[in-house]
């Protein structure tokens, strides 16, 4: 049955949506490689074969999807999140494997954001299959904030993260800090630091709460964990040092930090990396092929993140409690003095309920069109 091309267009939309559904999957393992999911359907509307990137040097989406068909990839419509890459790094190029199997048409999300692995799509449509670009668009470009970010920046995407009282407060009075959202907030926290590389905070809030910083869920993957720290007053006991055999724990020193409490660090399995600004620790850490890092405090160093304009996305837990008083909010620094040097921000439409706290998803306007 012939589809009307608004028939059409709500199809190839719903295909797009279950691709970002793969990809979401591997968020967090594909570094410094993007997410990306494919489905293939035939000429009836079935989905006849299903594909992810499970992480570098592993298959591209396209080529998981088509390996699971021969013959029946003749004829059928492919979809996928990014442009089908056309460039040889740790795996063959995907867009003439693409071509090579039959399928009749191809359906891209967002186009490949690295000059010399772009192309795909144009080596398609010389072939003579149609391919349709831009489905969900905007929506792929998010899911993908992190490579877009490392392509574009060659540095990883900051996600700052804070559970914040209804009048922005991350702690009460007295310091008090556990706990400001419910067991279902933290428990999605937990699913956030399993999605990035790293996870990132001050020394104020080592001080103050000893996190370990891990992703405590089934399956979970526990992310490099990262001390913003000049004067190296990371207790030797902290709990987020790794040991013998924990992850890994970067702190971030100044030059003149004692050579005595460093040794103390190392000896505890840290890593002591000094004289770093945060522009030039964001590109140290794009350098190792890091493309996500969630920052989670506390309030000054959310603070330095955003004077040096380098948070793309907010996640605020929001708790329907109110403490009041000169408590921290989850953001210090001196603040700004006029309203329109305000950070503009947009909210994007993931807001939801966990348990009984509000979940809010921001991200900087134009941050992945620079
Ligand atoms: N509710 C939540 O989501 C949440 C999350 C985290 C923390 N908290 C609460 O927040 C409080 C701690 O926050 P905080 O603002 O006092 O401390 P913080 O932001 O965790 O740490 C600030 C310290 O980090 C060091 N630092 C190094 N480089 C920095 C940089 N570029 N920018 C900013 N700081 C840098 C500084 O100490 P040096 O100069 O010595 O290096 C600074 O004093 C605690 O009460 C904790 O419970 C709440």
């Amino acid at each position: 049955m012939k589809l009307t091309p608004a028939e059409q267009r709500e199809r190839d939309r719903g295909h797009m949506v279950r691709c970002l559904e793969l990809a979401a999957r591997h968020r967090g393992r594909t570094s410094p490689n993007p997410i990306v999911g494919c489905v293939i359907v035939d000429r009836r509307g079935e989905v006849i074969a299903e594909g992810a990137h499970v992480g570098p040097g592993k298959d591209h989406a396209e080529r998981a999807a088509l390996k699971k068909l021969d013959d029946q990839a003749k004829g059928s419509t492919l979809y996928v999140n990014l442009e089908p890459c056309n460039h040889h790094g740790r795996t063959p190029p995907c867009a003439p494997f693409v071509r090579a199997s039959g399928v009749a048409r191809v359906v891209i999300g967002a186009m490949d954001p690295i000059p010399g692995h772009s192309g795909g799509a144009a080596l398609l449509k010389k072939a003579k299959i149609a391919v349709t670009t831009g489905v969900l668009r905007e929506a792929c470009e998010r899911a993908n904030l992190p490579f877009f970010t490392w392509a574009r920046h060659q540095r990883p995407a900051f996600t700052l993260k804070a559970a914040v009282t209804l009048d922005g407060k991350i702690a009460t009075v007295a310091g008090d800090a556990k706990w400001i959202t419910g067991p279902a907030a933290r428990e999605d926290v937990m699913r956030l630091r399993n999605g990035h590389d790293a996870v990132l905070v001050g020394v104020g809030t080592v001080l103050a709460d000893d996190p370990r910083l891990t992703a405590r869920l089934r399956g979970g993957r526990d992310p490099i964990r990262i001390v913003l720290d000049r004067e190296l007053r990371t207790p030797t006991t902290a709990a987020l040092l790794p040991g013998a055999r924990g992850p890994r724990t970067i702190i971030v020193a100044a030059e003149t930090a004692s050579s005595a409490r460093e040794a103390a660090l190392v000896a505890k399995g840290a890593e002591v990396w000094r004289g770093l600004d945060l522009p030039a620790l964001a590109q140290r850490l794009g350098g190792l092929g890091l493309t996500s890092v969630l920052v989670e405090g506390g309030g000054e160093v959310h603070a330095s993140f955003l004077e040096a304009r380098l948070a793309d996305q907010l996640v605020l837990y929001i708790a329907p409690k109110i403490v009041g008083g000169p408590a921290k909010s989850w953001v210090g620094g001196v603040g700004l003095a006029a309203l329109v040097d305000a950070y503009g921000l947009v909210f994007d439409e993931e807001t939801a309920f966990i348990g009984g706290d509000l979940r809010v998803t921001l991200s900087v306007p134009g941050r992945d069109s620079r």
